[in-house]
């Protein structure tokens, strides 16, 4: 259990919540008019997803959600992070808005305020109506100003409910893995094409921020990143260089131009893709923001590897170092580092993790329960991280476990289990695992110890 210091350090009225994003969890992907998104169409291409898996079913939250708005209330989580699937909405991808799909969050977003949880909207998470990816998806600025009609769209409809909205969430795996690296939707391997998608990615969220201020007053806005700290292996010039350039494709790529400062110089350089830049984008990619959401999972070495593609760099695993089951490092120190560096460097106000958690192979024992003490230590170990953040200045206002439920881990299909709940996908059955136990102990113990305070 958290230390008493540790758990002193949140403030009394601190989010605690879980997230999910629409594709992971819904199913229900022909139902009440949706369209196909790109990960439909990625999903059912053979060799891309482990085990041939896809979204179709999921955890079948579509029709499970009063069920699963329970499950939040036995954990005691005060504020749900959910995403809103943009091909139920405007199946087209722009033009008519679908108000069936609409109905389906405004059943959900008024299921959670009558449970006494506070929703957290991201408005686009991965699932790009493939109607537009065939026009050439983020490729090209009308990708940009559609995310801002139907952003409008949602706005009007839940505006008067939510108030907590995020624009994209994790724009680097969408440009980096899905456009260059080829192993998310759309599944592409060009660097003009990705770093042009990271552009519009960013424009988009720009523009979307105007039409949520424009349409929703009131409504405290974000932008959900995914960061590592990267240090190099050796002293070496090579790998120091190296490490700069990770972080620049990492971390400042996504942030400088948000905050004001362009993007990167020497990325720019590195890349050497002209920007499909007008006058005045700097502006709105720069709109001021309430707050900024962190997504946090490893932290990264690196060595010099000329030979790789941009940016050059080879990940190097270091010895005695525990991982996850996604072979991702664990280390929570970066955690608290990132949060710093978004407070003191870039002069973020208003911080959330708006995703943290593990995955790792779970048994069900034979009467029903699942003991996870590796997910329940590295939640706590990152708690903890945040404890300190906070004590260090950081202006950690939340924290959202990822994630509820065991679901749909995109290219790594169902195997990958993350959730706090475990999900018995044959026959949908939800229990609560030992790490979703402690979750909600902590919350409770923090609770208990503000009421004292
Ligand atoms: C993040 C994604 C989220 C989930 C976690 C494990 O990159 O935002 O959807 O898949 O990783």
């Amino acid at each position: 259990m958290l230390n008493p210091t540790d758990l002193a350090a949140f403030p009394p009225d601190f989010a605690w919540g879980t997230a999910t994003s629409a594709y992971q969890i819904e199913g229900a992907v022909t139902e009440d008019g949706r369209s196909p998104s790109i990960w439909d169409t990625f999903s059912h291409t053979p060799g891309t997803v482990d085990n041939g898996d896809h979204g179709d079913t999921a955890c079948d939250h579509y029709h499970r959600w009063p069920e699963d708005i329970a499950l939040m209330r036995a954990l005691g989580v005060g504020t749900y992070r959910l995403s809103i699937a943009w091909p139920r909405v405007v199946p087209g991808g722009d033009g008519p808005v679908n108000t069936a799909g609409l109905d389906f969050y405004d059943r959900l977003v008024d299921g959670l305020l009558a449970a006494g949880i506070t929703p957290s909207v991201t408005l686009y998470h991965w699932d790009l109506p493939q109607t537009l990816e065939d026009r050439g998806g983020w490729t090209v600025r009308d990708t940009a100003e559609h995310l801002a009609t139907y952003t409008a769209a949602v706005a009007g409809r839940l505006g008067d409910r939510v108030t907590q909205w995020a624009t994209l969430n994790e724009p680097l795996c969408s440009a980096w893995i899905g456009y260059l690296e080829g192993k998310m939707a759309p599944g592409r391997t060009d660097l003009e094409a990705a770093v042009r998608a990271s552009y519009h990615l960013l424009l988009g969220h720009g523009l979307a921020t105007q039409a949520l201020r424009a349409t929703a007053p009131g409504a405290q806005i974000g932008l959900v990143t995914n960061h590592s700290p990267v240090e190099p292996a050796t002293s070496r010039p090579e790998d120091l260089a190296a490490a700069v350039r990770m972080d620049g494709h990492t971390n400042r790529w996504w942030l400088d131009p948000v905050y004001g400062r362009g993007f990167p110089a020497d990325m720019r350089e590195l890349y050497g893709v002209d920007l499909p830049e007008r006058p005045g984008d700097d502006t709105t990619i720069a709109a001021p923001l309430d707050w900024h959401g962190l997504n946090y999972y490893f932290p990264v070495t690196v060595s010099d590897a000329p030979s790789e593609p941009v940016p050059h760099v080879q990940e190097v695993r270091l010895p005695n170092v525990p991982r996850t089951g996604m072979d991702w490092q664990v280390g929570a120190y970066g955690l608290e580092s990132l949060l710093l560096r978004l407070t003191d460097d870039y002069g973020v106000r208003r911080l959330y993790v708006t995703e943290n958690g593990s995955a790792f192979p779970d048994t069900v024992a034979p009467d029903g329960t699942i003991n996870d003490p590796d997910r329940a230590t590295y939640l706590e170990q990152h708690l903890a991280a945040c404890a300190s953040a906070i004590r260090k200045g950081a202006p950690l206002a939340g924290y959202y476990a990822w994630s509820l439920l065991d679901n749909f881990e995109w290219a790594y299909g169902y195997d990958k289990r993350f959730g706090l709940v475990h999900v018995d996908f044959p026959t949908q059955r939800r229990t609560i695992k030992t790490s979703g136990h402690r979750y909600a102990d902590i919350i409770r113990a923090h609770k208990e110890s503000s009421v004292t305070d």
